[in-house]
């Protein structure tokens, strides 16, 4: 009998693994779908998750937010610079700094068509990237490579996350097919350096340019960047809702 116990807990702790393999980890906290309060609670699931996204969640392969790193963004031709040339402008190394301290402001959810509205902000983002770019923008011409720095305040990201129930090796997972998110941005200051390699007067009076002209340059700006964010999201929520059952994370 005694000889049987090292064998037993062995077991259980084999058990136990698998058990908390296939379950939600404790940082996801699940939400009963018949619950009244389902958007609250969906809403301080993620309020809850913030340490974990900052830091990233190497086990669902979730990398950190804050800082947030894109290796490269690249715009071809979704903005015409002059005589009918296309802008071709890339960012390399980005690091935005800030993504973390998100606050969600509203958040409903449709469990049978599977769309999420989420309402969030971000108090305060700061951007770094190298650029490099050869465009004109608002009659601004923009040509150059360098360093560039940017901080937002205030920034607002409405979405709306459209998804489906599917099948993934015969159990059910919520998966995201398209996101709607209309960006606003409080405030914002950019400085790009080294624009005309570096001409002193070109780059005070461009840069000054750019932070004169926020409006249009951020109605200029904003399908980009809102592709940009939606990719992201879609990406990285895709991998956590793949990992665990629609049934795990809204148990009746
Ligand atoms: C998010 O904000 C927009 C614009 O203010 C509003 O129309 C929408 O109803 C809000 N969504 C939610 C879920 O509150
Ligand atoms: C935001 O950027 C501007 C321009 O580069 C800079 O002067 C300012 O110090 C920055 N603000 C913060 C809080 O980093």
């Amino acid at each position: 009998m005694i000889a049987m116990l090292p064998s037993l807990s062995v077991c259980l702790l084999v058990i136990n693994f698998c058990l908390t393999d296939a379950t939600l980890p404790s940082y996801i906290k699940p939400c009963k779908r018949t619950d009244a309060g389902l958007n609250e609670c969906v809403k301080r699931t993620f309020e809850d998750l913030r340490p974990h996204l900052k830091q990233g969640i190497p086990e669902l392969n979730v990398p950190p937010i804050d800082p947030l790193f894109l290796p490269e963004i690249v715009v071809a031709g979704s903005v015409e610079k002059g005589r009918g040339q296309p802008l071709r402008a890339v960012a390399t190394n980005v690091k935005v700094l800030g993504a973390g301290d998100y606050k969600v402001q509203k958040l409903v959810v449709d469990l049978k068509k599977t769309i999420y509205y989420v309402n969030m902000t971000f108090p305060f983002l700061k951007i770094e990237a190298n650029y490099d770019m050869d465009a004109k923008i608002l009659n601004i011409p923009l040509k150059g490579r360098g360093p560039l720095k940017a901080n937002a305040t205030n920034v607002r990201a409405n979405i709306v996350l459209h998804g489906a129930k599917v099948k993934i090796e015969g159990t059910t997972h919520i998966q995201f097919h398209s996101m709607e998110t209309d960006l606003r941005i409080g405030d914002y200051k950019i400085r790009l350096f080294n624009l005309f390699n570096g001409d002193p007067t070109l780059n005070n009076a461009i840069n000054a340019a750019i932070n004169e002209n926020k409006q249009e340059f951020m109605k200029t700006l904003k399908p980009l960047a809102e592709d940009t964010v939606a990719k992201y999201i879609l990406e990285n929520l895709n991998k956590i809702f793949s990992k665990f059952t629609f049934e795990e994370f809204f148990p009746k």
